[in-house]
């Protein structure tokens, strides 16, 4: 029988995130603990199914195989949006990105100014329901756009870059804030926001985080 190896599996991410505003060092430790586990289900998955694949199971009529394979996208998105999210923290940031970058004309162009695009971003951040806010630059167009993302994997725009993304899961701030205050922890979310970060990922074609 032939033999079919797994892809190549993926490593955890190192984030040194301490001091943040707000956001204290021991949610983001217990966090970044949560995405490890993503990592851990991403490969556990791809190699799960690459040894039904080689023992000649792969059907879409097999329960076990079809559930294994829906999984695939909210661990992989699990494991995806988080590397994006701790990638554009850090620590003693700018409260917005400055004037003459790329990034405040492209949100001005598509938003109208960079206060438009956060009013509108923070909006979608308090939505009801687990799930991520997603600045995207469609590649094909240019323009920027903010998504919701319920879970990790409902409402993703295929091919779309992603440029800024918060978590708004309550795993991302019940240890600092109460469940009803998540519009205090989106207030501090902006106050950590890596600029430089959100500009590389305007600037490269291709998708910029932590990944291995
Ligand atoms: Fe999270």
């Amino acid at each position: 029988m032939a033999t079919h190896k797994a892809p190549k599996a993926y490593r955890q991410q190192e984030f040194d995130l301490k001091g943040l505003a707000g956001i204290s060092d021991a949610q983001v430790e217990e966090h970044l603990a949560l995405y490890a586990g993503y990592v851990k289900q991403v490969n556990a998955l791809n190699q799960e199914l690459a040894d039904m694949l080689g023992r000649g199971q792969a059907s879409g009529k097999s329960p076990e195989f079809a559930e294994l394979t829906r999984r695939l996208g909210f661990e992989y998105n699990g494991m995806i949006l988080h590397e994006y999210y701790f990638g554009n923290l850090r620590p003693a940031a700018e409260p917005k990105p400055s004037g003459g970058s790329g990034l405040a004309q492209a949100l001005g162009d598509s938003f109208g100014s960079v206060e438009h695009w956060r009013t509108d971003f923070q909006a979608i951040g308090e939505m009801r329901g687990v799930g991520w806010v997603v600045l995207f630059q469609d590649p094909a167009t240019d323009r920027l756009t903010n998504h919701w993302i319920t879970l990790h994997q409902d409402g993703v725009p295929a091919g779309f870059k992603p440029l800024l993304v918060m978590d708004v899961w309550e795993h991302a701030y019940m240890r600092d804030y109460k469940a009803t205050e998540r519009a205090q922890y989106i207030e501090a979310f902006f106050r950590n926001i890596d600029w430089a970060a959100v500009e590389r990922r305007l600037r490269e074609e291709g998708a910029v985080r932590h990944a291995a």
